[in-house]
């Protein structure tokens, strides 16, 4: 594998592959030195906590050199376009970049500028694959890789979410039939989407789902002001501890984070046993250690 750019670069094998090493990697304590020597650098131009300090620990406990490049503190604020400021960190020997950007196809423009693997961290709406990733992973732990009749039920703001399309692609891959939940303002183009189910009745579909995914309303790209009322939409589609009930007793309950408490999740659920955010933290770092191996042993 040379870069991740979008979760449907992932085949079926690889996730196979992926799963057995992160499984290796949390019996055996999480560290290693297959990135010794290597220089893996975070190149973050929005904000994050979960995605870069697990790249970065997961690029540490391996052995590799870590770099943190934070565009608010750099010197694009003198000027210096994205262009040269990746060509500057792969300059500086760079053997894996991990971009986040709010435009869409930012980490593939990337790929065209520099020598190192680009893995991206997230790209505006569109992708996250290292999410799709982590979050298969921790159902993965719970169901195996068969998920032929798992049903997975992604709620809320599903349309301006990074989330919810690596979830559907890399979902029904392993066979789990996916059903998007929310207001109509919220919810993608069903062509898009030919093999999910649509529904804007959360509580007519919560007792016939394995699992929940519940998703943040991103205020920053302006869905609040899509809906009616953040109270209208709370009480149609907040996973409260009432409708965390309905559920099978067995569902997952899960979030990529960062949770708005109260909104799409009230406290309590959060909080919860049943709730996989922890897990899917925990997770997080294994995945990531396992994908950073398996790009720079494509290099030899
Ligand atoms: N889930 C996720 O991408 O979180 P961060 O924005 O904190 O990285």
């Amino acid at each position: 594998m040379q870069h991740l750019l979008a979760t449907t670069d992932f085949s079926r094998e690889d996730l196979q592959q992926l799963f057995d090493r992160a499984t290796q990697l949390a019996e055996s304590g999480a560290s290693g030195t297959e990135l010794a020597g290597r220089t893996v650098t975070t190149a973050f131009f929005e904000d994050s906590t979960r995605t870069r300090l697990s790249f970065e620990l997961a690029a540490q406990r391996l052995g590799a050199h870590m770099v943190s490049f934070t565009a608010a503190t750099s010197s694009m604020n003198k000027g210096e376009s994205l262009r040269d400021t990746v060509q500057t960190l792969d300059a500086m020997g760079s053997d894996v970049i991990v971009i986040r950007h709010r435009s869409v196809g930012a980490p593939k423009l990337i790929t065209k500028w520099v020598q190192a693997h680009v893995v991206n961290g997230g790209d505006g709406p569109h992708d996250h694959p290292t999410q799709g990733l982590l979050n298969a992973f921790t159902v993965y732990q719970h169901r195996g890789l068969d998920l032929n009749g798992f049903r997975l039920g992604i709620v809320g703001d599903v349309h301006n979410s990074r989330v919810s399309r690596p979830d559907i692609a890399i979902f029904q891959m392993l066979g789990a039939k996916v059903t998007l939940i929310g207001p109509p303002a919220l919810m993608p183009n069903p062509e898009a989407f030919p093999d999910c189910d649509f529904s804007n009745d959360f509580d007519d579909v919560l007792p016939k789902l394995d699992a929940v995914h519940m998703l943040r309303i991103r205020r920053e790209w302006g869905s609040d002001a899509n809906i009616p009322s953040m109270s209208d939409f709370i009480s149609r589609y907040s996973l409260t501890e009432e409708r965390a009930n309905k559920l099978p007793p067995d569902a997952l309950i899960m979030h990529a984070g960062p949770v708005n408490r109260g909104i799409e999740m009230g406290a309590a659920v959060v909080d919860s046993d049943r709730s996989t955010i922890r897990e899917q933290v925990r997770n997080g770092v294994l995945t990531r250690m396992a994908l950073l191996e398996k790009l720079v042993q494509s290099d030899s």
